[in-house]
């Protein structure tokens, strides 16, 4: 994450604290962390939420935002998180003016957005007590915030209004189980991106999980399949490749300052939290073109650096389609080095490569340019 995203993300610290304090009736305490009482009160909340958002799941799709020490547990655990994440996913979008945050809990993607240069924001969701701490949260931070009660379990309809940015932050998994889910889901975003204005986005944010990563996929494939395109992160126009075997799925990685908050949290969880994990989508409204891609044969990198003897491996994902790229060390040249050092994420041009089994090998004449950065907007066609 950038020094400025970090810097930002820093100033919200104290403003999550004092409004979690308030919240909970504390008395005062530091600015910038928590007392250790605190810290193992909050601790405590936050292991039950890790347990039930990712490991067991039973806590998907309940009413958690209403009980007070989970929502405190959250707003000072997974907000910075999902700020973080949204950040990094708006960094590769046109700036928005207007955002919609549906499913916002306190707010994290509706304050990322105003800090990445948003001017106005609108915050729905079912909880009310999650939507009062997003409105005290604006307070502390002197921002305009509209809040909305929401639920699309109990009515299709949206809160009103033509948005720049619509964002669906960790919500999607916890709407509409069961047999329809990828229907009903799916069926939410195109009403959503029916109120994103032109140039828009309608932005998905999920748990890196291999089942919430696929059901992420599967949405898209619908929305593929009825006219939509996405803008980020696939570089491939079709059904998405990931989801042709069972086992294979996709997800984001960065790397981030993650705020001492939530690094003291962690260990007081017991919880490894290291880089920024998430999945993510962004998709234009209909009708809006997407702009063609640069020339040449383009991939993002998909994977993390895969074991190989004497060579580096990934795996690519581009309009080609997803498979293997390899490139043997005895092959390194001035070319090609940049392939040794690749991250998940970024988006390489190759050269000329050779089939081999399930992907391509890069040879010695294989030029490797890194064209965008984890993180950073695929440039337009090159003129
Ligand atoms: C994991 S939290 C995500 C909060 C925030 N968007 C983020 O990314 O950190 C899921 C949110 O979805 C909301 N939610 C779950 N089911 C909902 C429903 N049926 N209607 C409206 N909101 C719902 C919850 O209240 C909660 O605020």
């Amino acid at each position: 994450m950038s020094s400025d995203r970090t810097r930002d993300l820093e100033r919200w610290v104290p403003r999550l604290i004092a409004v979690w304090r308030r919240a909970r009736r504390r008395p005062g305490g530091p600015d910038d962390r928590l007392t250790p009482p605190e810290l193992r009160e909050v601790a405590a909340g936050v292991r039950r939420l890790s347990l039930g958002l990712t490991r067991e799941r039973e806590l998907a799709g309940a009413r958690y935002m209403d009980d007070p020490a989970l929502l405190g547990a959250y707003l000072l655990f997974y907000w910075p998180v999902s700020y973080a994440q949204a950040r990094e996913a708006l960094g590769e979008l046109r700036r928005p003016r207007s955002v919609l945050d549906l499913g916002s809990g306190p707010g994290p993607l509706a304050f990322a957005a105003l800090d990445a240069g948003a001017a106005e924001a609108t915050c729905a969701d079912r909880s009310k007590a999650a939507l009062a701490l997003a409105r005290e949260l604006a307070t502390e931070a002197e921002e305009a915030l509209a809040i909305r009660e929401w639920d699309p379990q109990r009515t299709a309809a949206l809160p009103d209004g033509t948005y720049d940015v619509v964002t669906l932050g960790h919500v999607l998994n916890e709407l509409f189980p069961g047999a329809e889910g990828i229907e009903r889901r799916a069926a939410l975003c195109e009403r959503a991106l029916g109120q994103v204005k032109p140039g828009g986005s309608l932005l998905m944010l999920e748990p890196a999980l291999r089942d919430t990563s696929r059901d992420l996929l599967a949405v898209r494939d619908r929305l593929v399949e009825h006219g939509f395109s996405v803008r980020a992160p696939c570089l491939f126009r079709g059904p998405c490749p990931a989801l042709t075997k069972p086992g294979d799925w996709c997800h984001a990685e960065r790397l981030w300052r993650m705020p001492r908050l939530v690094e003291d949290l962690a260990r007081a969880a017991s919880l490894h939290k290291e880089a920024l994990k998430m999945s993510y989508l962004a998709v234009a409204p209909k009708g809006d073109p997407v702009p063609a891609l640069p020339l040449g044969r383009l991939f993002r990198i998909v994977s993390e650096p895969l074991e190989g003897k004497g060579r580096a491996r990934y795996v690519g994902c581009g309009p080609e389609g997803r498979g293997g790229l390899a490139l043997q060390e005895k092959h390194r040249s001035d070319a090609n080095a940049a392939f040794f050092s690749l991250r998940r994420g970024d988006v390489i041009r190759i050269g000329e490569t050779e089939e081999r089994g399930d992907g391509q090998a890069l040879t010695e004449r294989s030029e490797v340019t890194v064209i965008a950065p984890a993180g950073v907007a695929v440039p337009k066609l090159e003129q």
